[in-house]
């Protein structure tokens, strides 16, 4: 049986306040023993974060990482062995956001994952296509390819310490859920992709699903066999929203 996970994305959203306030809101809910919650606060506000959850069954994450794992002359970034000092255990990579919006091609998430791993934490490697090439009937060979260049980079081993996110980017933001069907579709076709190569460890990966996640739809999206949880975005800023999510994965 694999242990559903339910995640928050917060974006480039917060302020001290605002942050203050969720971490409120989340120390409120009643969240599910079988399930594993993480938030993955902005950058800024994971010590914010990591001390305001301390105590709490709720990990903390960030929303990117440098490809590199040691700390060095790279202005910006953040090391993953910073982000693992900093109490972080898991790490976002490949968001469709970076890939789209910052041109975050296949070998910096790549490198990405292989530093996340290296210095502890779980990646959660986010892949899915856009409305694009949906139409163009392309999904499942676009989310293959994206999972092929770390698995033949890196080896398909290296799935049994993370966590894959399907997030069509046509769903994320837009209110357009994907049906459980169309979900499972996708996880199903990653969960064969991978047992191609290791059956064993394809049948204890987390898949979970990203993109429009409510709390009206998260109990039906769950409720399918290769489907582990969420990947929240919008919906994991508010913490009543947020943790009945988390419980619908939990029944
Ligand atoms: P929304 O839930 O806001 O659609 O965002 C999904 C997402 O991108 C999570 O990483």
């Amino acid at each position: 049986m694999r242990r559903p996970m339910v995640a928050g994305n917060w974006k480039m959203h917060g302020t001290r306040a605002s942050v203050a306030e969720l971490i409120n809101g989340l120390s409120e809910q009643v969240m599910p023993a079988g399930v594993d919650v993480a938030v993955f606060p902005s950058c800024l506000h994971i010590s914010q974060v990591v001390d305001g959850l301390a105590g709490l069954a709720i990990a903390v994450g960030a929303q990117d990482c440098a490809t590199e794992a040691q700390q060095g002359a790279l202005t910006g970034e953040v090391a993953t062995s910073q982000l693992h000092d900093a109490r972080c255990s898991l790490v976002l990579v490949g968001h469709s956001e970076r890939r789209s919006l910052l041109g975050e091609g296949d070998e910096v998430v790549t490198r990405k994952f292989a530093a996340a791993q290296f210095s502890g934490l779980l990646p959660v490697l986010c892949v899915g296509e856009t409305l694009a090439q949906r139409e163009a009937g392309q999904t499942l060979e676009v989310v293959a390819a994206q999972l092929s260049v770390v698995a033949d980079a890196l080896g398909v081993e290296v799935f049994a310490a993370a966590v894959i996110a399907y997030e069509p980017v046509w769903a994320i933001g837009t209110g357009l859920t994907a049906s459980p069907e169309q979900a499972q579709e996708v996880h199903a076709a990653i969960r064969g992709q991978l047992a191609a190569k290791s059956p064993e460890l394809a049948g204890k990966v987390r898949i979970i699903y990203g993109g429009s996640v409510k709390a009206a739809s998260a109990a039906e999206l769950f409720g399918m066999p290769d489907i582990d949880g969420g990947l929240v975005g919008g919906a994991s800023l508010n913490a009543d929203e947020f943790g009945a999510i988390c419980r619908a994965a939990g029944s």
